[in-house]
């Protein structure tokens, strides 16, 4: 074709970026690759190795180790090894190490892009201007967190020894956001890259020994879901950090629920991608690009659910279609490409069987002309309308260039649909009327919503999700808490198994033998006392075996009308910070004019002395959560875009809470009041030993303004009311004070709806010692941040 031709056509002509150094790289290695174990390269144990392809041939790259439990115990024990030292380094020194880490990075940055997209398929263009950039930035970022740890963090220590297991979509970027926290705060790490793509982390790890970070500071095991799986049920690895479905997270969920360590979890998606009638829809349109085609779909937070207000989706979708022809699909070395390959066949053959199935129920599927390279594993952007809310293709991940199309008519129904998920991790909301979109914002459940931008990144910016998207974040000061626990924690005593309480045998209320005492407690339930569903109580007794009194013996049931309540308790939700703070103060005030009466009986069961002390600072206490209510902000964090990210901390909903039973009414309050503080709607049992405390507690409620429902108390046996409460979908967290036991069961109940569950890791807490028992600790599990990021600046 000639030049004048060219110009006639604008055809784009092959623009290839050069593999030569990749593969030389490769065969340096012999194109066999080994684990990367305390500093050196580790022949497997077992001798397997599994092979690497290019997807977007087929051809194999490489030979790669297959990771054994041996090989993970003998990289656990080097990150072990070596942890004494990395956390006693200067901050600065360790600072120092990520630094070089980020340059190296940047050095061999070419080597680095190529080679991902050899391993990935995805364009040469996103992982040269994205995913490598990134990467460096983590380490820059998180450079700079390890020179100010001391200083900003004074009382937190590092997790100790991290599993952490990646996914196959940014492999390099997942394990720099993995890798960057964990080290900044002193932890060592043995890393799993998916087993699609572990190239980019075997070349890491030569930058490590390039860095001189310490042996066994970083290790790398290779292999696949059973090597993942042994590193979870390692028992000398204190923390997990996964990325990757929402199925193994639930397994990793179980997995380690008998165990005391730490998870994170940041997992699947469905997000919703709204389009009001005001907003500028070229700019919507381009977005949608980067939300749904960005590296071939396989983005855990892709708009994969078009939303649009019904007057223009058809304006929206010609548009939409419009820019579809233009989109080039092929080789992703070339530079011209914005569509690759999907990453291997068995996804490829996922993401067709999912597409017939939506077509099957209804959708209309268009693809544009497009000729699908003869080889590799492709598929064509896809957009699937008239897709019904219910269908497969609205609510399960397609992981893969497909998008379903929806219409809504009014903000409400646009917050109704995009809510209609079990996941919750990003969101897109564009329109050109800012109260209409921070509006939208502020109600969707999601930890990512960006206005009017799609798919920013950044190492400043908290990441994650909401519901069955996971738990935890990762980038900006809130990412780094998942790595670091306060100091005191890991050195706390053991609580001693929980005491049977002093009786158990129930009677029926209804008996019609005079009652020995005229003092029967009765449940708590949207702002009214409610008679127990079972018609059952319980006995409760002195240390000495007097009888107190009597409490209801909450159920199931019972459960379930105290989560309807909570949920209606809106006004809560939505009372301003300063109005939670005069309701809490009003509570303190009503606490110290009862004071007395209130210690009298909590002596039966606790002593005089105890009791004393439990009702002081228990005033104090919801003194110190009426402050922090309007004091507990987020953050406006900076990215380097003309963007900023509001880091707004957020209720989570609905929380059940399993209170300590030696100290009925300051464990009670130390729970219940962060949570209330921070605009939470709440479900007690109150101390198994003392449940008579619900008496005195629901009078200081009912007289303090707090509306019905925002707090509930079900008196009972935590064995049987657990349950209910872990596995109700309405409650979005528990929180479990009790011995291992009870902890273990709170964490493997609630795997089914992948709650967020904060425990005590049966650990005594010393509920008299403010230092430990209040504050932002306690807060910080109280809330969610939710990262909402607006255009901002020239
Ligand atoms: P996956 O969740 O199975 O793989 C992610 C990582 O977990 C890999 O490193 C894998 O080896 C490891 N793994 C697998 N089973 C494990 C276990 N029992 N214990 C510990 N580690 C384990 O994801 P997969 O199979 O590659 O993709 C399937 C679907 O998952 C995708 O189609 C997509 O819908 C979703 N997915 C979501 C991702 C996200 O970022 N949210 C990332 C990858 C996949």
């Amino acid at each position: 074709m000639s030049i004048a031709e060219k110009f006639v056509s604008m055809e784009y002509g092959p623009a290839p970026e050069d593999p030569k150094e990749a593969q030389l790289w490769l065969d340096r290695h012999g194109r066999k690759f080994s684990h990367f174990i305390g500093g050196e390269w580790h022949t497997p144990e077992a001798g397997e190795y599994f092979d690497t392809v290019d997807p977007s041939t087929g051809d194999k790259l490489a030979s790669v180790a297959q990771g054994s439990s041996a090989d993970i115990d003998a990289a656990v024990r080097a990150a072990q090894a070596a942890s004494p030292n990395w956390r006693a380094l200067k901050p600065h020194l360790r600072a120092r190490y990520l630094y070089n880490l980020a340059r190296l990075v940047q050095k061999h940055s070419r080597l680095l892009a190529v080679l991902e997209t050899m391993d990935n398929g995805k364009p040469i263009r996103e992982s040269r201007d994205i995913d490598i950039p990134l990467v460096a930035r983590h380490f820059y970022y998180h450079a700079g967190w390890a020179q100010l740890l001391n200083q900003e963090f004074p009382e937190h220590e590092p997790c100790g020894v991290v599993g952490q297991i990646i996914p196959w979509n940014f492999p390099l970027l997942m394990l720099a956001w993995k890798i960057a926290p964990a080290l900044a705060t002193g932890n060592t790490v043995v890393l799993k890259p998916a087993e699609f793509t572990p190239l980019t982390a075997l070349a890491f790890a030569g930058l490590c020994q390039e860095a001189g970070v310490p042996a066994g500071v970083v290790n790398i095991v290779t292999g696949d879901g059973s090597t993942g799986e042994a590193l979870v049920t390692h028992p000398d690895v204190d923390k997990i950090a996964f990325t990757g479905s929402t199925e193994v997270g639930r397994a990793i969920r179980a997995a380690t629920a008998s165990s005391h360590k730490r998870l994170s979890l940041e997992l699947g998606g469905k997000s919703p991608f709204i389009v009001f009638d005001d907003a500028d829809l070229d700019s919507a349109v381009e977005g949608l690009v980067d939300g749904i085609w960005f590296n071939q779909g396989q983005v855990c937070c892709a708009g994969s659910r078009l939303l649009m207000h019904e007057s223009i989706a058809e304006v929206l979708l010609s548009k939409i279609r419009d820019r579809m022809n233009t989109l080039r699909i092929g080789p992703p070395l070339d530079k011209a490409i914005d569509i690759g390959a999907i990453v291997a066949r068995v996804q490829l053959e996922r993401i067709e069987r999912m597409v017939a199935q939506g077509i099957a129920e209804g959708a209309t599927c268009w693809q544009p002309q497009v000729v699908l390279p003869s080889r590799g594993f492709y598929f064509p952007p896809t957009i699937l309308s008239n897709v019904h809310p219910t269908s497969i293709v609205a609510q399960q991940e397609i992981f893969g260039p497909v998008l379903a199309a929806m219409t809504f008519r009014t903000p409400k129904e646009a917050v109704e649909l995009a809510n209609n998920t079990v996941y919750g991790l990003a969101s897109c909301v564009w329109s050109e009327n800012i109260n209409v979109a921070l509006h939208v914002a502020a109600q969707i459940k999601a930890g990512v919503v960006w206005v009017n931008c799609t798919n920013l990144f950044d190492a400043a910016c908290g990441f994650g999700g909401y519901r069955e998207s996971g738990y935890g974040r990762e980038g900006g000061r809130e990412g780094l808490l998942e790595y670091m626990e306060p100091k005191w924690f890991k050195r706390a005593p053991k609580l001693a198994a929980a005491l049977a309480p002093p009786h158990s045998e129930s009677q029926e209320m209804a008996d019609s033998s005079p009652p020995l005492i005229d003092r029967t407690v009765k449940l708590y339930i949207g702002g009214k006392q409610a008679r127990p569903d079972s018609g059952y109580s319980m006995e409760v007794r002195s240390r000495d075996g007097a009888l107190l009194g009597e409490a209801s013996l909450g159920n199931r049931k019972d459960i379930r009308n105290a989560v309807e309540a909570a949920r209606k308790a809106e006004s809560w939700a939505k009372a301003t910070a300063h109005n939670r703070a005069q309701v809490l103060y009003y509570c303190a005030e009503n606490l110290a004019l009862r004071s007395e009466e209130i210690a009298r009986r909590l002596a039966s069961a606790v002593g005089a002395e105890q009791a004393k002390r439990e009702v002081e600072l228990g005033i104090e206490r919801i003194f110190s959560y009426a402050a922090w209510a309007d004091k507990f902000d987020g953050a406006v964090h900076n990215p380097p875009f003309r963007n900023i990210s509001i880091a707004m901390n957020e209720r989570i909903g609905t929380v059940g809470v399993i209170c300590p039973s030696e100290t009925p009414l300051l464990g009670f309050l130390s729970l219940a009041m962060p949570l209330l503080a921070a605009g939470n709607t709440v479900i007690a049992v109150p101390s198994e030993r003392y449940p008579l405390i619900a008496a005195d507690l629901y009078q200081l409620f009912d007289t303090s303004d707090l509306p019905g429902g925002a707090i509930n108390i079900v008196t009972g046996y935590v064995s049987q009311l657990l349950k209910p409460l872990a596995e109700h979908d309405d409650i979005d967290a528990i929180w479990c004070y009790g011995d291992d036991a009870t902890v273990a069961s709170a964490k493997a109940m609630s795997t089914g709806n992948l709650k967020q569950v904060w425990t005590n890791e049966g650990r005594a807490i010393d509920w008299f010692d403010p230092s430990i028992a209040e504050g932002r600790w306690f807060l910080e599990h109280a809330t969610q941040v939710k990262n909402i990021w607006v255009p901002y600046g020239e």
